[in-house]
């Protein structure tokens, strides 16, 4: 029942976009010039139902998938989005449901969310200066309030909350050791991420990728680090602080590749699923579920394409492949 696909690899994650808007225009991700007021988001009646999302997730389950995350664009613009954490949280075999957000409305929905199941939170956070954090997120929200979204989220229960750092050379390189000794005091996991050659829009170029094996040399040089032995096939490469005082992670999606333990699929909000975060097409599940497709003929669908899959762009990164076309990162949900 639970396929592998071409390079033996199973289906064991599953990242659920519940909307493409956002109320940050981050300049990596939805620049202000490409996602204006013209922009075509998705209209409500093109978004995945709660139930046609959770009849996927229990459907996904049976595939092999532990683990959900919701993202986005920003997950919690999707209203009553504890709604949908109940009906997943309730789903038997799904043994870890998480939520990447940008942590702006986490003071009204930390509790919420605790209350209806979620398990974690990843919270965005790539400054500590606000005149920095305007300019990068291009939004008129202030930082104090993505701050206080951590805050909740640990005052509710998610502890440690993660925070992901994305680095751009001559953007916030210089404030590697800041974020890091902020989530030191406070208790975060801070991960800090290489910025990646997601979408078309972001104007990615290799020399502004600031390399993992830099970032860890400048912390171990400040608080000697120590390996942590990886769990599963997992993203992130985590050290511990020698003093005790927690772990960082690196993600180092373009110098360290890690496509072989890749073992995510990614549901849009549109309800396309795409085998690979740099994709350039999905598989119109929607278009299944509304020409009513029972659950095992969905199964079978499901098993088969990712049977197919044989998806490894980080690996093979080379001058072409930022060109090509690929579906912005708001709409699949990083
Ligand atoms: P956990 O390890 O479960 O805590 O979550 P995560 O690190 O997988 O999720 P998160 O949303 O925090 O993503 C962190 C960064 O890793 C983001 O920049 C993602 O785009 C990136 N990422 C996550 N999965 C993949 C993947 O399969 N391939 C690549 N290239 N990047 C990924
Ligand atoms: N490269 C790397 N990470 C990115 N993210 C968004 N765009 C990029 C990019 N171009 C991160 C966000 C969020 C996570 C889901 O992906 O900061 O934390
Ligand atoms: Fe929004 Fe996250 Fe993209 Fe920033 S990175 S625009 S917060 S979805
Ligand atoms: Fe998986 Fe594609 Fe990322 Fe490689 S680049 S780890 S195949 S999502």
């Amino acid at each position: 029942m639970e396929p592998r696909d071409t390079l033996g690899r199973p289906l064991k994650a599953l990242r659920i976009s519940v909307t493409d808007r956002c109320n940050f225009r981050c300049t990596y991700c939805m620049p202000k010039d490409v996602f204006g007021p013209d922009y075509p988001f998705l209209a409500r009646e093109a978004l995945l139902s709660f139930e046609e999302i959770t009849r996927l997730a229990r459907i996904f389950i049976r595939l092999g998938v532990t683990k959900i995350r919701l993202t986005g664009g920003e997950p919690l613009m999707r209203r009553e989005l504890p709604v949908l954490v109940r009906m997943l949280s309730a789903l038997p075999g799904l043994e870890d449901l998480a939520l990447t957000s940008n942590g702006v409305l986490l003071p009204d929905l930390a509790r919420p969310l605790k209350d209806a199941g979620l398990n974690r939170i990843t919270v965005s956070l790539d400054t500590l200066r606000p005149d920095r954090f305007r300019a990068i997120s291009d939004t008129d929200l202030p930082l104090d309030r993505v701050l206080a979204g951590v805050a909740a989220a640990r005052a509710a229960g998610f502890g440690p909350v993660k925070l992901n750092c994305v680095l751009k050379r001559g953007v916030n390189d210089d404030e590697i050791l800041d974020l890091a000794t902020f989530a030191r005091e406070e208790g975060h996991t801070l991960r800090f991420i290489e910025f990646m050659d997601v979408g078309t829009t972001n104007g990615w170029r290799m020399e502004e990728v600031v390399p993992a094996s830099r970032v860890r040399a400048l912390i171990h040089a400040h608080w000697p680090l120590e390996p942590v032995e990886a769990e599963g096939d997992a993203v992130a490469r985590t050290w511990r602080y020698g003093d005790g005082k927690g772990e960082v992670g690196l993600i180092a999606s373009v110098t360290q590749p890690f496509c072989r333990g890749c073992d995510r699929a990614r549901l849009s909000a549109e309800g396309r699923l795409y085998t690979c975060l740099f994709a350039g097409d999905g598989l119109d599940l929607k278009g299944f579920l509304r020409n009513g497709h029972d659950d095992p003929s969905l199964t079978a669908l499901l098993g088969f394409h990712w049977k197919r899959r044989s998806d490894h762009y980080s690996e093979i990164r080379h001058a072409a492949t930022p060109g090509l076309p690929k579906v912005e990162m708001s709409r699949m949900g990083g």
